[in-house]
C-alpha cells in the first residue's frame, strides 16, 4: 500500500505485471462522429497506464464500455473506431474481439503474447455487465492473471468489469489515471473553506442536491447557473416566466438556502439573464436586466452582470470546483455565460478542477485546458466523489480514504 494521496491504494507500478496477462478496465466511452472517435481525450488519458504495462511486456486485455447498448449487440456502439484510434496512439496493433466474451475473446486471450494488446468488444453488449453478474465477473477474471482498473469515469458504477471482477482477482491495482483523479478531487474536498468556491450548473437541481449538501460544510461560496438556478430563484419568490424549473424540488432549494445561511455559505444566484421566447438555437436573445423574468420569456443563460460577478469571485478564489454549464451551452446564442466562467476559472490562480461534459467542453473549446489544474475524465464519477460517496470501482480495489 502507498499513500501518495490521502487515499490508500495499490498502484500498477507496485504490481508484478512483467510478462503477465493483465486485464485492464479503461473508460473509452468517447463520442463518435461518422464512424470515428470525435474526442480521444479519454483514450489519451489511459495511455500512461497502458504504456507502463506494455513497457513491462504484459499481455494486455483491455475492457471498456461505449454508450448504453442495454445488453445487446449494437454495431453503432462497436469499439472498432476506438481500437483504431488506440492503435494509432500506441503505434501498435490492437486486436478487437467480435463480442465481449465468447469464442474469439477466449481464444485471443489465450493466444495473446507478451507486449500485445487485445481489446474486448463493448462490454455492455453483454447483459450481465450492468447487473454486476457474478458469472460474467468470474469469466472476465479467468482471462488474466492480474487486474488493473484505470476507468475513473466509470468508477461510480458497480458493474462486472469495474467491481465484480476485482473480487475474483488476488493481484489488482489502480492505474495512474485513477490515482491522479483521486488526488486532484481529494485536494478539493480537503481544501480550506476560505476561498473555496463551487460553481454548479446544468439543468436539474435533483442531480446536484447531494453534492451541494456535502459541499455546504466545506465551501465559502456556491455559484449557481443553468436551469437549476430558476428553481432556486422561484423558491425565493422571484418570477421566472416560462423558465424550466423542478416544482417538486422547490422545498429542497429552500432548505438548501436555509442551511447555507445557517452555515454562513454564500449562494450566488443570477441577478440578470439571457432569455428567449422559445427553446431553440435560432431564438433571438433578450437581455433581462432583473432577477425576475416576464411570463413570455424563458431564461437560457446567465446575464452579463451575473457573469461578471461570478468571474470576479472566481479570479480571487483559492480552490474551485466547477461542474455544469451556466446556460444552454450547446446553442451558440446562450453559451456566453459558460464561456465567461471558463475564462475566469482558467485565470484563477488557485487550485482548479473542472468535471462534467459541457463545462469540460467550454474549457477545451476556449483553449483553456492548460490553465486548469485538473480536468476530470469523469462527469458522474467526479460528482459522486464530491458528494463524499465511496465509488464502487474504487472500493473494489481496496481504495479507501486514510484517516
Ligand atoms: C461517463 O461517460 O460518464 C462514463 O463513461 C459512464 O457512463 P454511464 O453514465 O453510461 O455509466
Amino acid at each position: 500500500m502507498n499513500n501518495r494521496s490521502g487515499h490508500q491504494m495499490t498502484l500498477i507500478d507496485e504490481l508484478p505485471i512483467e510478462g503477465r496477462k493483465t486485464l485492464m478496465r479503461v473508460d473509452f466511452n468517447c463520442p463518435l462522429k461518422d464512424g470515428r472517435v470525435a474526442d480521444d481525450s479519454r483514450i489519451r488519458a489511459a495511455i500512461p497506464t497502458i504504456q507502463h504495462a506494455l513497457d513491462r511486456d504484459a499481455a494486455l486485455i483491455l475492457v471498456s464500455h461505449l454508450g448504453r447498448p442495454k445488453g445487446q449487440h449494437n454495431e453503432a456502439l462497436s469499439l472498432a473506431p476506438v481500437g483504431e484510434r488506440l492503435a494509432e496512439l500506441l503505434d501498435k496493433e490492437v486486436l478487437l474481439t467480435d463480442q465481449p466474451i465468447g469464442e474469439t475473446a477466449t481464444r485471443l486471450s489465450k493466444e495473446i503474447r507478451d507486449g500485445q494488446v487485445v481489446l474486448l468488444e463493448n462490454i455492455r453488449f453483454h447483459p450481465g455487465e450492468t447487473k454486476n453478474d457474478e458469472h460474467l465477473s468470474r469469466h472476465l477474471a479467468a482471462l488474466a492473471d492480474c487486474y488493473v482498473n484505470d476507468a475513473f469515469g466509470t468508477a461510480h458504477r458497480a458493474h462486472s468489469s469495474t467491481a465484480g471482477v476485482a473480487q475474483h482477482m488476488r493481484d489488482k491495482a489502480a492505474g495512474f489515471l485513477i490515482a491522479k483523479e483521486v488526488k486532484a478531487l481529494e485536494r478539493v474536498l480537503d481544501a480550506n473553506r476560505l476561498g473555496f468556491v463551487a460553481v454548479l450548473g446544468g439543468a436539474k437541481v435533483s442531480d446536484k442536491i447531494a453534492v451541494i449538501e456535502n459541499l455546504l460544510a466545506r465551501v465559502e461560496r456556491i455559484l449557481i447557473g443553468g436551469a437549476m438556478a430558476y428553481t432556486f430563484l422561484a423558491a425565493q419568490g422571484h418570477k421566472i416566466g416560462a423558465s424550466r424549473i423542478e416544482e417538486e424540488h422547490l422545498p429542497t432549494a429552500k432548505r438548501i438556502m436555509e442551511l447555507a445561511a445557517q452555515r454562513g455559505v454564500h449562494i450566488g444566484l443570477p441577478v440578470d439573464h439571457i432569455a428567449a421566447t422559445e427553446f431553440s438555437p435560432n431564438a433571438s436573445r433578450k437581455v433581462v436586466d432583473t432577477p425576475d423574468i416576464s411570463p413570455e420569456l424563458m431564461g437560457l443563460d446567465i446575464g452579463p452582470k451575473t457573469a461578471a460577478a461570478y468571474a470576479s469571485v472566481l479570479q480571487s478564489a483559492r480552490t474551485v470546483f466547477w461542474n455544469g454549464p451556466m446556460g444552454v451551452f450547446e446553442f451558440a446564442p446562450f453559451a456566453r455565460g459558460t464561456q465567461v466562467v471558463a475564462d475566469a476559472v482558467a485565470e484563477c490562480p488557485g487550485w482548479t478542477v473542472v468535471g462534467g461534459g459541457d463545462s469540460v467542453r467550454a474549457v477545451v473549446e476556449g483553449g483553456f485546458s492548460d490553465e486548469i489544474d485538473h480536468i476530470s475524465t469523469g462527469g458522474g464519477a467526479s460528482l459522486e466523489f464530491m458528494e463524499g460517496r465511496e465509488l464502487p470501482g474504487l472500493r473494489a480495489l481496496g481504495i479507501r480514504r486514510e484517516e
